[in-house]
């Protein structure tokens, strides 16, 4: 994956370079006044390439449009290659007007502070690119009113309608270009890019693209901890359940009554769906069309981190009911773990290997996830709430063990089953933190292609992997490639 770092050095080519450029130029015309010419072209063409290099770089570091249209790190990238841009039009500007007056001392003096300026601007934007935190590539606004939507099926007239319109609106830009350097007949040209714009007919937004809200890329900040999760289905019986269900079926006691029948909140709920489009909907309330709806606005009643919570108890559900077929990959929900050397940490304090986790049983007769060998590439972790084990982990066998009530009421959330009915589920967690696999008491005896394996695409797929060996080789093979922005815990 790309870097700050990266896409901070591709910023500062360029400007150190026409530096260099200018220094040197300065050099030999010998101290003070400049008499040799300053390479303008070169200039321009470097900035150029510096331009499209740091676009595409923070494109990739940004994770696409959304990240570069809605995160910090996302402005700093554009607002770069705007001033890498700008030195480049100003530096083959100057060219074009420099015969003539190129001779004057005082006039290339000037044009050589103009392009120091822009490139040492474009230096500290590549500084500052560098200084960000990670958070930085947290999307906190979506700035338009629509937004891309891959599920979106769109003919190919509307296809040939916008590449129309955009090579029109390409055609009057070059033009507009062409008259910022046109000696003569300008208002020609200015006449013709803006007949072309007239001329581009763009098809409608609907056509092509889904309604967005602020909230749209918005990802949850909060921890996918344990606590965080059942404090959301806490929030979620006290506030939804009355309409939306206890098991989220959509069939509360008020459900009956109401106007419009409350929406299931299951997988189907996270399949196509972006999560802080969802928290808009909570917080908004209405049926997202801006018709009337019985779904209340609870932007007052809950904070948006506690809607966040309540998102995140139903994503953990949905998961478990489901197996994650179809959905977004989720990351293991995280929890309180002691290790073997006594050392206590979390969940995410292990990233970096790959997790095995087991819910210990409690009496021998009880399934036990501890039975089978183990592959020794993995760390295992032991979930052993009310299993009576010490909680030095030893006597379950495992590295670590998490023997909260939390942990083991989460992971049971994960298994779709209830706590008293999780001993003997297992789970895979990827080096990533990402939940990948699971294995329910009473499935076949060796992991399976069936119950699911999280594919790159971030979205649960079949694998034909069978067992634990093939399951962590393909877990590696292939990685989730979208970051997880959330807070560690
Ligand atoms: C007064 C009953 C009621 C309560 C309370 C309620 N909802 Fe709803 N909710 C609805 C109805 C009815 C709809 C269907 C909206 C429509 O399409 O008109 C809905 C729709 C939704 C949707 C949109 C589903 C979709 O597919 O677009 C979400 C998400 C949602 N509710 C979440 C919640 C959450 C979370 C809470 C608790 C914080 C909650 N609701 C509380 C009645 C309720």
């Amino acid at each position: 994956m790309v870097s700050n770092a990266a896409v901070a050095l591709a910023a500062v080519a360029a400007p150190a370079g026409m530096l260099a450029g200018l220094a040197a130029a300065r050099r030999r015309a010998g101290g003070a006044a400049i008499t040799v010419g300053v390479p303008l072209p070169g200039q321009a063409a470097l900035a150029l390439i510096a331009a499209v290099a740091v676009l595409a770089l923070g494109w990739q570091r940004a994770q696409g449009a959304p990240g570069l249209l809605g995160s910090r790190l996302g402005h700093l990238v554009l607002a770069t290659v705007a001033v890498l841009l700008l030195t480049a039009l100003a530096a083959a500007w100057l060219h074009s007007r420099a015969t003539g007056r190129a001779a004057q001392a005082p006039w290339r003096h000037a044009a050589a502070m103009l392009l120091g300026a822009l490139a040492l601007l474009a230096g500290l934007l590549a500084a500052a690119i560098a200084w960000q935190p990670e958070e930085a590539l947290a999307i906190a606004h979506w700035p338009f009113a629509w937004r891309f939507d891959p599920d979106l099926p769109v003919g190919t007239q509307t296809w040939r309608r916008l590449w129309l319109a955009a090579g029109l609106t390409g055609l009057a830009l070059a033009l507009l270009l062409a008259a910022l350097f046109a000696r003569r007949g300008r208002l020609v040209w200015l006449t013709a890019a803006a007949g072309l714009l007239a001329c581009a007919s763009w098809p409608a937004p609907q056509l092509l693209m889904t309604e967005a809200t602020r909230t749209s890329y918005q990802r949850s900040p909060l921890a996918f901890t344990d606590r965080n999760v059942l404090q959301g289905g806490r929030l979620y019986q006290a506030h939804c359940a009355g309409c939306h269900g206890a098991q989220a079926d959509g069939r509360g006691p008020l459900a009956a009554g109401l106007p419009a029948w409350p929406s299931v909140l299951g997988p189907a709920l996270f399949e196509n769906r972006l999560e802080g489009e969802l928290h808009w909907r909570v917080a908004h309330g209405g049926d997202g069309r801006g018709g009337a709806s019985a779904m209340p606005g609870f932007g007052a009643a809950l904070g948006p981190d506690e809607i966040w919570q309540v998102l995140d108890y139903l994503r953990l559900r949905a998961y478990g009911v489901s197996g994650g077929m179809g959905m977004p990959a989720i990351p293991a929900p995280g929890v309180a773990v002691t290790c073997r050397d006594g050392r206590a940490t979390t969940l995410a304090g292990l990233r970096g290997l790959p997790l095995w986790i087991g819910a210990a049983a409690a009496s021998a007769s009880a399934p036990n996830a501890m039975q089978e060998p183990l592959d020794p590439r993995l760390l295992t972790v032991a979930l052993t709430w009310g299993g009576g084990y010490s909680a030095d982990g030893n006597s379950a066998g495992a590295d670590c063990v998490a023997s909260g009530e939390d942990a083991w009421n989460a992971y049971a959330l994960a298994a779709g089953v209830p706590p008293d009915a999780l001993a003997g589920a297992q789970f895979m967690v990827d080096r990533r933190g990402w939940l990948r696999a699971r294995r329910l008491p009473g499935a076949a005896p060796a992991w399976t292609s069936a119950d699911n394996v999280c594919g790159p695409g971030g979205r649960m797929e079949n694998t034909s992997a069978q067992g634990l060996g093939a399951l962590l080789l393909a877990m590696d093979r292939a990685p989730i490639g979208i970051p997880d922005t959330r807070r560690w815990q």
